[in-house]
């Protein structure tokens, strides 16, 4: 990393040790002197192809009329409304900035430089950048073939140092979840010096395909946990930045309120999310369209000879016989954006986000040319 003489520009250590970052490629800004008059087909963010529910858009756009004013600092609709619906009390309720927020701010409340977190790999790659910037150890097990975490190696892996645990179900990008038994042992088993975080970013996905509702066993744990779910995947929210945390304790919520902000969710997010809760049956209606999608792109994807992992979330993962670079850079040509897996082993796998039947019609074609 630079420096100026002998001062280094960035002064924090774990800083300068961790590689230069950028967020996720997206699409080019669009140029009005272009003819093609078609945006890319984003299959690359795991985001939903339809807009929210009409309640959700209808609750945002009369939140813009009051935007002079600061929002709830304490999202108390929202809270009350997960409550209702979760049983967990307001007051163990955090609600986020995209569930991303909530997952570096998982690593600055647990996290002393040396301490260690065991994660899932491949997995989502905030677990790894919040424990880097934290200073300590990244503790990566390998998922099960199923591409489901692997509860039982990831016990076998806590160590005294070890003061969080991120397990993600299903898990992105390999799509697998857990049974509710597997998250129990977990629970059950984990030392309550460490704080057990349950990634549920596809939850309502997982419910769709007949997964049970962790919430009840994760109940059961002594020691300190947290579930993560976000509005962004089935209610179709990703552009507003919403997130939350039912959390184990009122003292665990109480951690991560220290380490927010105090206005991190802003009000036309806060309106839309509530809005979009109350519309369950969008929800519902829009996860089973995605879900039916998903199956046909993973046969599709078995039609040109591949061997898709099997997910339940908004996105099908596979390995190809060409390096996985090749085949991104193929499909941006064609106008299709796809993403790879940044993770040893997996050189030469893609991800693919469920789109529209259109996309899906779009990127089997695509890729059959690819990969004659
Ligand atoms: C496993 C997992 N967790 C968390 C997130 C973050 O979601 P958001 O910040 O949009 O709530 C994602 C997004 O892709 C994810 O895949």
């Amino acid at each position: 990393m630079a420096s100026r003489g002998d001062q280094p520009v960035i002064p924090n250590v774990h800083i300068q040790a961790m590689p230069p970052w950028s967020p996720p490629p997206g699409p080019e800004p669009s140029d009005p002197e272009s003819d093609s008059a078609r945006p890319p087909r984003r299959m690359n963010l795991n985001e939903s192809p339809y807009p929210p529910s009409p309640r959700a858009i209808e609750a945002m756009r009369e939140a813009c009329g009051t935007v002079n004013r600061y929002p709830d600092a304490h999202w108390r609709a929202l809270t009350r409304a997960l409550s209702a619906r979760t049983g967990v009390p307001d007051a163990r309720i955090v609600v986020g900035n995209g569930s991303d927020e909530l997952i570096a701010s998982a690593t600055r409340v647990t996290l002393t430089p040396g301490d260690e977190v065991i994660a899932p790999a491949p997995s989502f790659g905030s677990f790894a950048k919040g424990t880097a910037i934290q200073g300590a150890k990244l503790v990566s097990v390998p998922v099960r073939g199923d591409g489901a975490c692997d509860p039982e190696a990831m016990l076998a892996a806590v160590t005294d140092r070890t003061r969080l645990m991120f397990l993600a179900t299903p898990n992105n990008p390999t799509g697998g979840m857990l049974a509710a038994r597997e998250i129990q042992d977990v629970a059950r088993h984990l030392p309550d010096t460490v704080l057990l975080v349950l990634d549920e970013a596809y939850h309502e996905f997982a419910m769709h395909a007949g997964g049970e509702d962790p919430l009840p066993v994760m109940r059961e744990r002594a020691g300190p946990w947290a579930i993560f779910r976000s509005f962004s995947k089935a209610y179709g929210l990703a552009g507003v930045r919403v997130g939350y945390l039912l959390c184990g304790s009122e003292a665990v919520a109480g951690g991560f309120q220290v380490a927010r902000n105090a206005f991190t969710v802003n009000a036309i997010a806060q309106a839309g999310a509530l809005a979009a809760l109350e519309d369950e049956a969008h929800m519902r209606d829009i996860v089973a369209k995605m879900a039916a999608e998903r199956d046909r792109l993973a046969d599709g994807l078995r039609g040109l000879g591949l061997v898709p992992m099997p997910s339940v979330g908004n996105f099908v993962s596979t390995a190809t016989s060409r390096p996985a670079g090749e085949i991104i850079a193929g499909l941006r040509e064609r106008g299709i954006l796809i993403s790879g897996i940044p993770a040893p082993g997996y050189e030469n796998h893609i991800r693919l986000t469920v789109g529209l039947p259109e996309d899906t019609d779009a990127a089997l074609a695509a890729l059959a040319g690819l990969l004659e």
